[in-house]
């Protein structure tokens, strides 16, 4: 009786492993596929619901909150003209709507800013970025980032927002101004903040500190803030998410243009960027007498976010390309005629970049496609006022 039993044990296993090895064989087959071609053309997903804070700097109301005066407030430049908002506005997707910013020494917001210090203080050296979604940088396809160690600027020079918090304070043209030493403007900023009462209280209720600000704390509230600023639920999101409604036909082949055209090998993940550094020969800013040179002056700079365009014209780290069809024709132009920069020889361009195929007419359907990344409800609270009690945001205001 028992080797009947036995035979049949086999047999039925048998038939079991078969039909394992056929389902995984047909089962496997096709994302394998699927995956390569998704790998070679890059990938794009929606951003995750919530952002990750560092252990070392958890999220708290108060916290944020006091990040967010700071933000606003000017005590922190030299000359108590400049706050992070003069350069990062909500009006403009917290970037900035001119190709290089004004900081010391200059009075309006946007287009109607303009030097009041003639000469003495240069423009920025590079376009300002948004800092929407900055609590994201670093993410991968995958969600995974680490936010202690996330890059930061057009040259990755910084890594947390912990960390870059403090060189806008330090750097002569954006905040510092000419007449406090580089090695002493923190203390300086200390000093000063240490003097106001309402923020020795704030920094009291969200630090636990022994009641004196320190440079640590100062840059731990202005982060915390920093990544409470996100918008994560464009159309493209939401279509990612399982909404197949909320991209048109026309879109969703804006989608296929893009990806198929290349952009996502660069652009990719839930933030459109790899947040890798390329020779991609975008044109020179004009505004500086310096050359800027990029990461370890190779002109290679960080690929930017492709989220929230429509708030942050002009493009690129020099600001230099005013519309988002005519970035799609720097592209098309990348391949035929001569480069938009006289630094980088054709040789030199990034490998990914010399693969990029886009069609003059395909040119609308992308950019219709690049407008499902824009998530117009974000955060634009503005304080009343701020502690110090500074005009709140610098000498932005439009009639001064
Ligand atoms: C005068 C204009 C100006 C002011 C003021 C300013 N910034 Fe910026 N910000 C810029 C520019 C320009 C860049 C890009 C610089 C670069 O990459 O070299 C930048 C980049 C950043 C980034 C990097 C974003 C990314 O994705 O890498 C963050 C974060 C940031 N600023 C936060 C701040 C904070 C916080 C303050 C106030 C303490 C501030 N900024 C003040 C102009 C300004
Ligand atoms: C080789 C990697 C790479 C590829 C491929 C690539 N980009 Fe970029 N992209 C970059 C980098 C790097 C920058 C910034 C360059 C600079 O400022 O010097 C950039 C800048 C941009 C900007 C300006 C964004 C801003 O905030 O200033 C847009 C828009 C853009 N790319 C769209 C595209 C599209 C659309 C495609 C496909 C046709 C594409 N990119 C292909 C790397 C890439």
């Amino acid at each position: 009786m028992w080797s009947r039993s036995y035979l049949v044990a086999i047999s039925v296993a048998g038939a079991i492993s078969f039909f394992v090895m056929a389902c995984t064989q047909s089962v496997d087959k096709e994302p394998a596929r699927k995956k390569k071609k998704e790998a070679d053309r890059g990938t794009i997903v929606a951003l995750p619901a919530t952002v990750k804070h560092p252990d070392d700097n958890p999220y708290s109301a108060e916290k944020a909150e006091l990040g967010r005066l700071l933000f606003y407030d000017p005590v922190l430049s030299g000359e108590k003209d400049v706050s992070c908002a003069t350069c990062h506005h909500p009006d403009f997707g917290y970037a900035e709507s001119i190709e290089l910013s004004i900081g010391v020494g200059g009075k309006g917001l946007g287009m109607q800013r303009s030097f009041v210090s003639q000469g003495k203080i240069p423009f920025t050296k590079r376009n300002s970025q948004s800092i929407l979604n900055t609590g994201f940088n670093g993410i991968d396809v995958n969600g995974d980032y680490d936010p202690a160690n996330a890059p930061m600027f057009w040259d990755l020079r910084a890594k947390s927002l912990e960390d870059q918090s403090l060189h806008p304070i330090r750097q002569l043209e954006e905040m510092r101004g000419l007449n406090i030493r580089e090695d002493k403007v923190i203390d300086g900023v200390l000093h000063r903040l240490n003097a106001i009462p309402e923020y020795r209280e704030r920094f009291k209720k969200s630090f636990d500190n022994n009641g004196v600000i320190n440079e640590e704390d100062l840059a731990k509230a202005m982060a915390c803030f920093e990544r409470t600023l996100v918008a994560n639920n464009s159309r493209f999101d939401q279509y990612m998410r399982g909404d197949e409604t909320k991209l048109s036909a026309g879109e969703k082949e804006g989608m296929e243009l893009f990806l198929n055209a290349g952009c996502a090998r660069c652009h990719s993940g839930p933030m459109l960027s790899d947040f890798k550094v390329h020779v991609i020969a975008a044109p020179d800013a004009d505004k500086r007498t310096d050359v800027d040179s990029g990461f370890q002056g190779g002109f290679a700079f960080r690929t930017p976010s492709l989220r929230n365009l429509r708030f942050t014209a002009p493009y690129m780290h020099s600001g230099k390309i005013a519309k988002l069809d005519d970035v799609l024709s720097f592209y098309e132009d990348l391949r035929g005629t001569s480069l938009r920069t006289r630094h980088v020889q054709p040789d030199a361009l990034d490998t990914l970049a010399k693969m990029v195929r886009v069609e003059f007419r395909d040119i609308s359907r992308i950019v219709e496609f690049l407008n499902t990344l824009n998530d117009p409800d974000y955060d634009r609270k503005i304080p009343a006022s701020v502690p110090s009690g500074l005009p709140v945001g610098g000498y932005i205001a439009r009639k001064l």
